[in-house]
């Protein structure tokens, strides 16, 4: 019973040094738990005579309380010391200058294609948009295009492991031409639209990516020329490279969907690359059969097509040499198209 004021100031010493909370239950446990100092008091008790009990424990009560209301302290203590050392660490200056998120933009590519599309609308184009994903049918056979015919090796293909419900193999279209076919199956003449979109073929070099675009053109009625297809097709090429200055050719060449075929080439009058001709469309009036797989009688209607290389035409407008900028995703070259 002596020695409860050593017992007392044992633990306020102890206590007061300790700064961690898991060395500070276990001081806890050396003075109050089962086999703790003050317990062991409290268990001998019982072997003091009655008279002596009653003030013995009072007195070990009130070392109980003084060394629980210490613990309390210092716990209280360690817990401000620990949030202080935290709002120390997690300081924010709130006087800095903000960093900002950087603004997105849109791609090249999307602007060059909505430029198209703006032009085409305003000449009276609708536009429409079909699947990646094609058959052999919309892709090549519709087009004239037949099965093992050597023509279709112009575009090297990638095929997918499903069938369509014919059991013909589906494929990555290699053109927005079958967009052609849904198109005019689906409408009555006059048809005047353009679709653009991806497009897939095995290629890969500086000019050729194995994903791109294009846009296809359609326009089909009952009195309407080659010349036709030559004015709406210049005056697009004027506006979308904001110049007069500019000369057109149609180059005799072959697609199994139109007879006469033709390259479309273009060259800028003025500037660096004046007199350069670049292929930049296919086009050609459609061919009869092709008139004919679309449900439409070749005798009366008569069609006009054109599918357009929409990075070619980014190409030029941005003058960038190579196309696999596009795809590379540097912010340095992205940023530049404001
Ligand atoms: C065709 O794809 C025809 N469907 C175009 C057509 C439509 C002709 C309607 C007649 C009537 P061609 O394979 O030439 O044609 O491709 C057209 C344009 O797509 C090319 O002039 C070129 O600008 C672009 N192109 C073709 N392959 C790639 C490629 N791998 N990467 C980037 N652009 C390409
Ligand atoms: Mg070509």
């Amino acid at each position: 019973m002596d020695n409860l004021e050593k017992i007392v100031s044992d633990a306020l010493e102890q206590f007061g040094r300790i700064d961690d909370a898991t060395q500070l239950e276990q001081a806890k446990a050396r003075f109050l738990g089962k086999a703790g100092a003050l317990t062991d008091l409290l268990k001998g008790l019982g072997k003091l005579p009655a008279e002596e009990r009653r003030e013995a424990g009072s007195r070990i009560n009130a070392a109980k309380e003084r060394i629980e209301a210490a613990l309390t302290e210092r716990r209280d203590a360690l817990a401000r010391l620990q949030l202080d050392a935290r709002l120390a660490e997690e300081a924010l200056d709130v006087t800095l200058p903000g960093r900002g998120a950087g603004r997105g933009r849109l791609h090249p590519l999307t602007r060059t294609q909505d430029r198209i599309e703006a032009i085409f609308r305003s000449i009276g184009f609708d536009v429409a948009d079909g699947p990646e994903i094609e058959t052999d049918w919309n892709n090549f056979t519709a087009l004239n295009n037949p099965e093992n015919h050597p023509a279709r090796s112009m575009q090297d293909t990638f095929y997918v492991e499903a069938k369509d419900k014919d059991g013909r193999p589906l494929l990555l279209r290699t053109h927005t031409s079958p967009m052609q076919v849904r198109y005019a199956r689906m409408h009555t003449p006059p048809i005047k639209v353009i679709a653009p979109g991806r497009t897939y073929r095995v290629d890969s070099d500086a000019t050729h990516s194995p994903m791109f675009h294009q846009v296809e053109g359609l326009w089909i009625d009952e009195n309407i020329s080659f010349a036709d297809l030559k004015g709406v097709y210049t005056e697009f090429l004027r506006r979308f490279f904001e110049t007069e200055e500019l000369d057109v050719r149609f180059r005799p060449s072959f697609f199994p969907f139109t007879e006469p075929s033709a390259e479309i080439d273009m060259a800028f009058a003025a500037g660096p690359s004046k007199g350069k001709w670049l292929e930049i469309s296919g086009a050609g009036q459609v061919h009869p059969v092709v008139i004919r797989n679309f449900g439409l009688d070749p005798e009366r209607y008569i069609g006009f097509a054109f599918g357009s290389g929409v990075e070619r035409l980014a190409m030029l407008r941005y003058g960038i040499s190579d196309l696999r900028l596009f795809y590379d995703g540097d912010l340095r070259f992205l940023q530049q198209f404001a």
